[in-house]
């Protein structure tokens, strides 16, 4: 409705697909559930200069609490100035270098990598070269998965890194680093490790052009999607050897908002867990996750049954006083 809520919260979101837009989608249903939240999303395309000015017009506007996914982590002078005013700030997926911030919400990027590091370990037994990909390399993910993953490298003989290079987190600067890769001298590789799902497709896709054997090469990515063509359902029917979960959890974010913002207790560091996707789990995630959004759907039929009935009984109410007053 058009009545003044209680709350503005303004979520600075570094970019835009199919990751964020889940998140996104929690974030706003969360918001109804709290009622009393006016929440506006703005989306910076990875550009540290649209995400400062945008962070600046929330702060403008006078938004009572800041979510912020700083896609580099050159992102915080405009993050400082906003807790500076005053205004509480969560930072949440990714990180800066500052530590003016109220909260952080976010997965284990470095855990993530090391976990990675020993599958592969133990997995590529008749061939452990690998080709790492990273994420955009100023951002604290890709730099947080990179040191875990290369801590674990560095002490198991089986496995090295024989390709090192970085690309933008997209499908398409993937397929374009490794496609210009493969049409130089490289080294081989028997395993692809990029930094989330959609760079792993990239990557597949340019071997794919390039005639490699694509059953000969392990490719690995993180996210584990759990929607239709998502990363979840790639390693459930083959195409990529394995992910990982990266959580969403837009209805944690929002409890430590609403908690932050109504001065109930909270943590300053909130770790959301996360988990390896193999073709030995794939399936049993796909099917909770199936029954996670039927009783979803559920809920909110549920809901607008009970928002019907209350219009009902309002209309009724009216047309009484209507009767009874003529
Ligand atoms: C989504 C995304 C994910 C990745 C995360 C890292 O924007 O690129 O694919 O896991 O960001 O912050």
């Amino acid at each position: 409705g058009s009545e003044k809520k209680r709350y503005v919260v303004g979520v600075s979101q570094c970019s835009e697909d199919v990751w964020r837009e889940k998140l996104n989608e929690e974030l706003r249903i969360a918001a109804l559930y709290y009622n009393d939240v006016d929440l506006r999303i703005s989306s910076a395309n990875d550009d540290v200069q649209m995400q400062t000015e945008q962070i600046n017009k929330f702060v403008d506007e006078g938004v009572d609490l800041l979510i912020v996914a700083p896609g580099q982590v050159s992102i915080s002078p405009a993050i400082d100035r906003a807790y500076e005013k005053g205004i509480p700030v969560i930072i949440f997926d990714r990180r800066t270098r500052s530590d003016k911030y109220t909260a952080y919400i976010g997965a284990d990027n470095k855990e993530i990598g090391s976990s990675m590091g020993e599958y592969l370990a133990g997995t590529l037994t008749d061939g452990g070269r690998i080709l790492e990909l990273s994420g955009l390399s100023t951002s604290s993910p890709a730099i947080e998965r990179n040191n875990g993953f290369d801590s674990v490298v560095q002490c198991r003989p089986g496995i090295s890194i024989v390709e090192h290079l970085s690309a933008d987190w997209t499908e398409q600067g993937a397929f374009r680093t490794v496609d210009s890769l493969l049409s130089e001298p490289h080294n081989e590789f028997d395993c692809v490790f990029a930094h989330n799902d959609r760079m792993a497709m990239g990557a597949r896709r340019a071997a794919e052009k390039h005639g490699l054997n694509l059953e000969h090469i392990k490719f690995c990515g993180i996210d584990a999607m759990p929607q239709k063509g998502g990363g979840m359902e790639l390693v459930d029917n083959g195409t990529l050897f394995a992910s990982y979960t990266y959580p969403t959890r837009g209805d944690e974010v929002m409890l430590l908002a609403m908690n932050i913002l109504e001065g109930k207790k909270y943590n300053r560091e909130n770790q959301l867990s996360s988990a390896l996707v193999t073709r030995d789990n794939a399936r049993v995630l796909l099917m909770q996750n199936d029954e996670t959004m039927r009783q979803q759907d559920h809920l909110s039929t549920l809901r607008s049954r009970v928002d019907k009935a209350a219009s009902d009984f309002n209309t009724q109410r009216i047309y009484l006083l209507v009767l009874l007053v003529f």
